[in-house]
């Protein structure tokens, strides 16, 4: 598929990073089962723990505009280098996601690399493991 809408708009996003911390701007954009882009960047906190990813925000961002689930993320760290989600980031994928859903990331070569988030997150704790 192509990714062109999804990289800019993450990579648009990314400039809206607050990241004084780390000097790591990350962005973020989904596309959810309607085809609309959704996008976040990280914020981060004097208090370390309680920054948040950009994924985690494009996800809010989906939830807040009507979007259930996310079809394909696509995620910016640094120029030409993949930003792989971190772990709770795949956990929020997954719950937010379905079998299908695609992580994009950028690649060394100027092109990306897709992965399911079932591939990133194997043997997930999942709702089915709430139940009696
Ligand atoms: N970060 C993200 O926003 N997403 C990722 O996938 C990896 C890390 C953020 C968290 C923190 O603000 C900064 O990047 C450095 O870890």
């Amino acid at each position: 598929m192509k990714l062109d809408d999804l990289y800019q708009a993450a990579k648009s996003v990314q400039k809206m990073a607050y990241a004084p911390y780390s000097d790591f701007q990350v962005g973020a954009a989904i596309k959810d089962e309607f085809g609309n882009i959704h996008i976040g960047c990280n914020v981060e906190n004097a208090a370390y723990p309680i920054g948040c990813c950009a994924e985690q925000s494009a996800v809010s961002q989906m939830r807040a505009q009507g979007g259930q689930q996310i079809k394909h993320i696509l995620v910016v760290g640094r120029e030409g280098q993949p930003c792989p989600p971190c772990g709770a980031c795949r956990q929020i994928i997954l719950e937010h996601g379905d079998q299908k859903t695609q992580v994009h990331l950028e690649t060394e070569g100027g092109s990306f690399q897709s992965f399911a988030i079932r591939e990133l997150l194997p043997m997930a704790f999942g709702q089915s493991h709430l139940d009696k």
